[in-house]
């Protein structure tokens, strides 16, 4: 038996990792450390909340003497790090709570993993850390250029990208300098239920609900390597099982789409859900198909992100040949159960659009839009 601390667990791809774990480690405890920034929510815990190998704690990673606590009276033997400012408009607009949270928030996290299980000694030996990251570290690439491998040069673009390099080097450093067991996995764009609605799929797919605007930036063809939530969560569960310490690992879907093309997919997709369930019409009244006409007559190419970077895609050949990993859910499957999520769970999504998040995308996006 495990006992795993989850940072960030009460945030999407945390979430879904926390009921990935109890699902497929029922007799492992699992501890959630979370801030309950305006991305994180209690309610994506709701499902796990009442078992008794689960337990939430509301803090924040920056605060090492909390950390190290939880490590010694829950005997934490697995620390897996998702907590992070992870959007990039909002670190080109604020880059300070990046900085803040993923390069400090991390090092305290680091710090008092060294301390209590190495300094102390409650488990020298059998301890992980791992990190999770992203391939935004690597920078951008041109529609030819080969995908991101493990040993692509770091290049980090956004202020959200060169926060989360710089805490990839302290995970690394940790391991040569202090012999701390670290792994750490880069994965390509997420997407699935939880995800909050100022990412692309969930916002395009709630604007449409609500016949809003689709704002694509630029001219819409910058490439992303969409994986599906769950292989995110699978892959790293391959990592912490069989993966080498003080390695990183490459994850992705092998699944590049152009932004323009996965929002026309969208509008697609709903317009099929409408088409065969007459009570959307009545859910949905401003949503085009409703009407009967095409959902994407709501695009509107909006003032590119400044810096916006065109290309990213993984060369997963590292973790299949090494861990036999391969995403499990096609993205065909992966976005129709996006869909269906959403449509099915309109009061979570309500209850987040309610939030503080509705005033920052009023404010930032009024602004972007041409
Ligand atoms: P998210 O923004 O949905 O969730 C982040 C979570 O961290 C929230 O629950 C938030 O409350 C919590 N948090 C933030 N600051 C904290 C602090 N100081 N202390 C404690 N908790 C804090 O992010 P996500 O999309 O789930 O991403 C999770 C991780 O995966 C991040 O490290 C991100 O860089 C990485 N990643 C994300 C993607 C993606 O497509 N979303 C892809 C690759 C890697
Ligand atoms: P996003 O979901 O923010 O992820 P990331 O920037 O980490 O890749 O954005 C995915 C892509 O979609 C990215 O190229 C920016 C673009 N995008 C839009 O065109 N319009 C939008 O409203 C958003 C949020 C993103």
């Amino acid at each position: 038996m495990a006992c795993l601390l989850v940072t960030g667990g009460a945030g999407f791809i945390g979430a879904n990792f926390v009921h990935y774990w109890m699902n497929e480690y029922p007799a492992d405890r699992v501890i959630v450390l979370d801030a309950l920034t305006y991305a994180g929510n209690i309610q994506n815990l709701a499902p796990v909340n009442d078992k008794s190998n689960f337990r939430f704690v509301h803090g924040d990673i920056g605060d090492t003497k909390l950390v190290e606590s939880l490590l010694r009276t829950e005997n934490v033997d697995t620390l897996v790090h998702f907590a992070a400012e992870s959007h990039v408009d909002r670190s080109i607009a604020g880059p300070d709570a990046f900085l803040e949270t993923n390069i400090m928030g991390t090092h305290s996290l680091l710090k008092a993993a060294r301390q209590v299980w190495m300094t102390e000694g409650l488990n020298p030996q059998n301890h992980r850390f791992h990190h999770v990251s992203t391939d935004e570290v690597f920078g951008e690439l041109t529609p030819e250029e080969p995908a991101f491998t493990e040993k692509t040069a770091y290049a980090p673009n956004s202020p959200y990208s060169a926060s989360k390099a710089a805490s990839d080097f302290l995970v690394r450093a940790y391991h040569h300098t202090y012999g701390l067991n670290v792994t750490t996995s880069n994965c390509s764009n997420n997407y699935g239920p939880y995800h909050f609605p100022e990412k692309l799929i969930p916002l395009v797919t709630l604007n449409i609900l609500h016949g809003k605007t689709l704002p694509v930036y630029g001219d819409g063809s910058n490439v992303r390597d969409w994986l599906y939530v769950e292989d995110h969560a699978y892959g790293i569960d391959l990592v912490l099982k069989k993966g080498k310490l003080g390695e990183t690992y490459n994850i992705g879907g092998v699944n590049e789409w152009k932004n323009i093309d996965i929002v026309r997919l969208i509008c697609r997709l709903v317009e099929e859900k409408f088409a065969t369930d007459e009570s959307l019409k009545t859910r949905f009244p401003d949503c085009p198909a409703s009407r009967g006409e095409a959902n994407d007559s709501l695009i509107s190419f909006v003032t590119d992100r400044p810096g916006h970077d065109f290309r990213y895609a993984i060369d997963t050949t590292y973790i299949r040949d090494e861990l036999g990993y391969k995403p499990k859910v096609t993205f065909e499957e992966g976005i129709r159960k996006t869909l269906d999520w959403y449509l099915d769970n309109e009061d979570w999504w309500r209850a987040v659009m309610d939030g503080s998040y509705q005033d920052w995308i009023n404010t930032n996006y009024a602004q972007m839009s041409r």
